[in-house]
C-alpha cells in the first residue's frame, strides 16, 4: 500500500477505503461517494488494518471522505432484511460481541496512538460512526458546509465506536449529553465555538487548509512530537503536580533519547 497513491488498501477485502502514503503523511479516504461513504464493519476492520500496518515512517494521518460526505454513518441497509452482500452485525446478545466489537473500535483507537498525529478532514455530513471517525482524529477541520451529528440514539443504540468519551472530553458532559439525546446537526460555527473543529474553512479551501496544517505539525522532529503528544495526552488524568512530575521525566527521556541518538 506504500508508495501507490490512490489505490484500495490492502486490507483483503474491499473496503471502501483508500490509502495514500505520501512521505511522513498518510491519507485515509472513504470512498464509497455513491453512498455519502456510509460505513460497514469491513471498512471498520480494514481502518485498524490500515493501523496495524501503517508504515514507520508515517507521523501524519490525514482521514478525508470522497465525494460531498465526509461519512453517512453505518451503512443502514445493514440494519433491514435485505443486508449488504458479504456484511454482518453481531448480535449484542451473542457471547462474541464484545470480542466482535472491540476489533471494529480498534479501527478508530489507533488514530489516537502517540506517534501520529490525525486530522479529520470533514466536508458536509458527519453522522452517527462518521461523527465518531472524525472524533478519533486529534484534529478537526470543518468545511463550512459541515454538519455533525451523533445519530445513534435516535436508532436506539448508543454510540460504541470510542467517541464518547473524545466527545465528553472535548464539549464537556452537559453538552455532549444534549447532543446525543437530541441527535441534532451541529453546523460548521456552532462546532468551532464547542471546540469540535480547530478551523472552519470554506470547502473550496478544505484539502488546502488541511495540507498546511500537517506541514505545520510536522514541524518539530519525530521524537519530540510523540513525547509531546503523550504528555499532553496524559495531563486530563493527572493533578498539576502529577502533570509537572511527568514534564520532568518526559523531558529527561527525550533528552536521553537524543543524546543516545534515538529516533529525534
Ligand atoms: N446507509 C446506506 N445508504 C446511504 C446512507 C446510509 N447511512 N446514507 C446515504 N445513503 C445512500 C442513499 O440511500 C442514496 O442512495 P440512492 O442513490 O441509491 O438512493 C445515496 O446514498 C445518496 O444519499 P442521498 O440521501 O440522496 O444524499 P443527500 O446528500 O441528499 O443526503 C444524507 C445525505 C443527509 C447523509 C442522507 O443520505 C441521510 O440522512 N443518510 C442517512 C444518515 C443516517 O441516518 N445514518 C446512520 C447514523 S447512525 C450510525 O452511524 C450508527
Amino acid at each position: 500500500m506504500t508508495g501507490s497513491p490512490g489505490a484500495p488498501a490492502d486490507t483483503g477485502a474491499n473496503t471502501g477505503l483508500k490509502l495514500d502514503v505520501d512521505g511522513a503523511v498518510a491519507t485515509v479516504t472513504l470512498h464509497r461517494p455513491e453512498r455519502r461513504n456510509a460505513m460497514t464493519p469491513s471498512m471498520w476492520r480494514g481502518l485498524a488494518t490500515i493501523g496495524d500496518s501503517l508504515p514507520p515512517q508515517v507521523r501524519a494521518v490525514v482521514v478525508r471522505g470522497d465525494g460531498p460526505s465526509f461519512s453517512a454513518g453505518i451503512d443502514l441497509r445493514l440494519f433491514s432484511a435485505d443486508g449488504v452482500p458479504g456484511e454482518d452485525l453481531a448480535d449484542p446478545l451473542s457471547p462474541g460481541f464484545a470480542d466482535w466489537l472491540e476489533r471494529l473500535q480498534a479501527g478508530f483507537l489507533w488514530l489516537h496512538r502517540p506517534d501520529i498525529v490525525s486530522v479529520a478532514a470533514v466536508r458536509g455530513h458527519a453522522l452517527g460512526a462518521g461523527f465518531q471517525l472524525a472524533l478519533a482524529c486529534d484534529l478537526r477541520v470543518l468545511a463550512d458546509d459541515a454538519l455533525l451529528c451523533m445519530k445513534e440514539p435516535a436508532l436506539g443504540l448508543v454510540p460504541d465506536l470510542a467517541g464518547t468519551k473524545p466527545l465528553v472530553d472535548i464539549v464537556g458532559l452537559p453538552r455532549a449529553l444534549e447532543l446525543c439525546l437530541t441527535t441534532r446537526m451541529v453546523g460548521a460555527a456552532e462546532a468551532r465555538e464547542l471546540r469540535l473543529a480547530e478551523m472552519v474553512v470554506p470547502s473550496a479551501d478544505l484539502d488546502t487548509a488541511v495540507a498546511s496544517l500537517v506541514e505545520a505539525l510536522l514541524t518539530p522532529d519525530a521524537a519530540t512530537a510523540r513525547a509531546t503528544k503523550k504528555l499532553l495526552a496524559g495531563a486530563p488524568e493527572r493533578t498539576l503536580e502529577q502533570q509537572a512530575a511527568a514534564e520532568r521525566t518526559a523531558q529527561a527521556a527525550l533528552q536521553r533519547e537524543r543524546r543516545a541518538g534515538g529516533s529525534a
